[in-house]
């Protein structure tokens, strides 16, 4: 069987053939688009862009038995349910153009949160919607004209090429409209948002029939990082992977049970789903990973990402240098949208790759902030102890993987075979059509902490903790 799948991701969108037959496995279209930033917070990409990439990658792996896609988690947009025509842009996870909306809902019932099990942030899809709805004409009559559809990108693509007005679990579940435990859209959280429900797509299982392409059935749909969770063949509670694409995270399987955060900041989450069963996850994130490679970039602090391989002075962070990679704010554990990012302990003897050095460090040490709150909330015995995989660009740097195999205290495995997101997306449509996949033969690497111990770690990690703390007070002040 030829399973083509699309990862429709932040910064690009690919297409991966899977032969199941074989177990090759290879990419046969990459293409960028464009990200635009209007204002301070917001953060936009074009649906009709998005949508031609998806289908020139779709036109360039050919033939295909089944379509499987890996989504934005987050990211939405308005259209027309008559024309098909998008009525705004796709407002992306990162925007935060609706934090100050949320601040006017601190005071909704508890009960409301437990519902979706999300915390109130900009991050989710429902004050986007919601903000589309208010703020741009067209969407607001379309809604009186009773043809408005509202959605994350997938049930965008899926309305466009398959016929299927659809969204999945794993998408619906990062909207804070879903009912985590039932998977339905919840009407008590699309009144307290100001979504009308009507207007959403229907909700079908990750594994299963959504419509055809071209003739061939699209078996699977769902977020990226789910999609990538699969694909580093996580199915067990505990089985946890990092993926380090524009921002970092963190996933662990919990299984058929959703644990709900206690303070940790983490989200309880859909793994994937079957028509008979849904699997959970925890999930941790880290807004800015790849983004703040790329903006060092832009700034001329990095001319390009070889230099993050290798550094030859001691660890930044023992200097006293630290980078809080907080461009975007920062996600779990602190759900805080105020803190600034910041390099911290300069002096003029400081040098840009010192600046380098403690940005790939701060990247790692977020990454082990999300993976401690995992680690401390997971009372599964199994998880600290093993050893977690990893995937994205910066797990092609040596410097970066060991670094974190330090600040995480365990061993960190990574992969020659990176492109876990399209090909988790692969194997869960294989799984709906019962094909047998041949498994992966990419040699693996395995990473264990070099370091003199947990004793420096949590020096790094207070000193790191402390520079979190300072960024967090800035936007205060300034
Ligand atoms: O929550 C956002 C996530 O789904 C985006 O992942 O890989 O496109 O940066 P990625």
């Amino acid at each position: 069987m030829r399973v083509v799948a699309i990862d429709q991701g932040t910064t690009s969108t690919r297409a991966l053939v899977l032969d199941t037959a074989t177990g090759a496995a290879d990419i046969a279209h990459i293409v960028r688009h464009a990200t635009f930033h209007p204002q301070a917070g917001w953060v936009e990409q074009d649906a009709a862009e998005l949508l031609a990439n998806v289908r020139a990658c779709l036109a360039a792996a050919g033939t295909a038995d089944a379509v499987a896609l890996a989504n934005q988690g987050e990211s939405c947009l308005a259209w027309d349910a008559v024309s098909g025509e998008p009525l705004s842009p796709v407002i992306v996870w990162q925007d935060n153009r609706t934090a100050a909306r949320l601040g006017g809902l601190a005071d909704a019932p508890p009960e409301i949160a437990r519902s979706s099990g999300l915390p109130l942030d900009a991050y989710f899809s429902a004050s986007k919607l919601a903000w589309l709805l208010d703020n741009v004409p067209a969407v607001g009559a379309a809604a009186r004209a009773g043809r408005l559809r509202l959605g994350t990108t997938d049930a965008f693509f899926l309305d466009r090429l398959a016929g299927s007005f659809s969204t999945d679990p794993t998408t619906a579940s990062r909207t804070s409209l879903m009912n985590l435990a039932t998977c339905a859209w919840d009407p008590e959280l699309c009144r307290l948002f100001g979504v009308p429900m009507a207007a959403l797509p229907q909700i079908r299982p990750s594994a299963g029939v959504r419509g055809r392409i071209a003739g061939a059935p699209v078996l699977a749909a769902l977020v990226d990082q789910q999609a990538s969770l699969y694909g580093h063949g996580c199915r067990m509670p505990g089985a946890a992977k990092i993926t380090f694409g524009t921002g970092a995270f963190a996933l662990a399987v919990t299984g058929g049970d959703i644990i709900r955060a206690k303070g940790e900041g983490l989200l309880p989450t859909v793994a994937w789903s079957t028509a008979s069963q849904t699997t959970y996850a925890l999930d941790g994130g880290v807004y800015d990973a790849g983004s703040a490679v790329e903006w060092a970039i832009r700034i001329g602090v990095l001319d390009e990402v070889s230099q993050l391989d290798r550094f030859d002075a001691p660890a930044a962070i023992d200097r006293g240098l630290v980078f809080v990679p907080a461009l975007s704010g920062l996600a779990c554990p602190h759900w805080d949208r105020t803190a600034a990012a910041m390099w911290l302990g300069m002096s003029g003897a400081t040098t840009r790759a010192d600046l380098r050095q403690a940005l790939v460090e701060g990247i790692a040490l977020r990454t082990a902030e999300v993976v401690a709150a995992i680690d401390r909330h997971v009372q599964l015995g199994v998880l600290p102890a093993q050893a977690i995989s990893i995937d994205g660009g910066l797990s092609r740097s040596g410097y970066f993987c060991r670094f974190l195999a330090d600040v995480l205290g365990r061993q960190v495995v990574r992969s020659a075979f990176s492109e876990r997101t399209a090909y988790g997306a692969a194997l869960l449509a294989a799984a709906a059509m019962g094909a047998e996949v041949v498994p992966l033969t990419a040699p693996e690497e395995t990473l264990a902490p070099t370091h003199a111990g947990a004793r420096k770690r949590e020096e790094r990690r207070a000193r790191f903790a402390e520079a979190v703390r300072r960024c967090r007070e800035w936007r205060g002040i300034a």
